[in-house]
């Protein structure tokens, strides 16, 4: 299998702080791998790092055979890097449907400046973005709310308005970062089983950063676990369960807290 993620010897700091001390990571085109770990391992700033978010110290991370370039965040975007927040970042002002439209002025083929100067290869393509739209939000199951502005809609449904903008990336890569925060039971369970079908039939490639471990079972193949800015385990989540050393880093982290 090829990969559509390849990570060598990263490393983050911040002032005196590692959050990642050499991180090895690969995930397969087609793939669903999460990555979990106490609070404060490196797991966020890897997501940043690979969207190109943030800048990194040392290493390379290579997505779709090409090298990201830290900070470049659009630029990534562009490549079809698609990602969510820990912390959610809709338009809060905008509509549900205007959210997701707005990403896929930068997704590959419609130039943010051609979008903003309302040339007539955006007016042309409008409507069919528009539709398309529709289409990322009746997949996510939010299709109903298209009309109604972002900030007015429950908690989980916003966080399903950002997996649809993600989408609309075309993305090569997914990287959902605590997708299920916020969510109750039922929620979460549909969540799953869309981020499952998401790689299971659409075939996306997906990094989730997710701390349910039920969650984690039930969508992806394969495990990593960070602790304090290293990968302490590795394999599938029955595997990782049972890992001493993934028990002691939650015990530990528990102990602390
Ligand atoms: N912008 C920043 N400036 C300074 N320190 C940072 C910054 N971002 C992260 N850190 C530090 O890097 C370490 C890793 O943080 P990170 O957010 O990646 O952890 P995490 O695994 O995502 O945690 P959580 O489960 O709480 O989301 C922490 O010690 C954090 O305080
Ligand atoms: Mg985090």
């Amino acid at each position: 299998m090829t990969d559509i993620l390849t990570i060598n010897g990263l490393v983050r700091r911040f002032g005196g702080v590692t959050a990642l001390a050499g991180v090895d990571l690969s995930l397969e085109a087609g793939q669903i791998r999460a990555l979990i770990g106490p609070n404060g391992s490196g797991k966020s700033t890897l997501i940043n790092c690979v969207s190109a978010v943030d800048r990194w110290d040392e290493g390379t991370i290579v997505v779709d055979g090409a090298p990201v370039k830290g900070r470049d965040s659009v630029a990534a975007a562009r490549r079809g890097i698609a990602r969510t927040f820990q912390t959610l970042r809709l338009f809060d002002d905008m509509t549900v449907l205007e959210n997701v439209m707005v990403a896929m002025h930068h997704s590959r083929g419609y130039g943010v400046f051609s979008a903003v100067a309302l040339l007539p290869r955006y007016r042309n393509s409008e409507a069919r973005m528009r539709k398309r739209a529709l289409g990322l939000l009746d997949r996510v199951g939010v299709a109903p709310y298209a009309d109604l502005i972002a900030g007015t809609l429950p908690y989980g449904h916003r966080r399903l308005v950002e997996i649809a903008r993600a989408l609309a990336l075309d993305p090569a890569l997914l990287l959902l970062d605590e997708p299920a925060a916020g969510m109750n039971d039922a929620e979460t369970q549909r969540l799953a089983a869309l981020v499952a079908s998401l790689g299971g039939d659409d075939g996306l490639s997906i990094l989730v950063v997710e701390h349910n471990m039920d969650f984690v079972a039930s969508v992806a193949t394969q495990v990593t676990v960070l602790d304090n800015g290293r990968i302490i385990a590795e394999g599938t989540p029955a595997e990782v369960r049972e890992h001493p050393d993934v028990l002691r880093a939650y015990l530990g982290s528990e102990e602390n807290a």
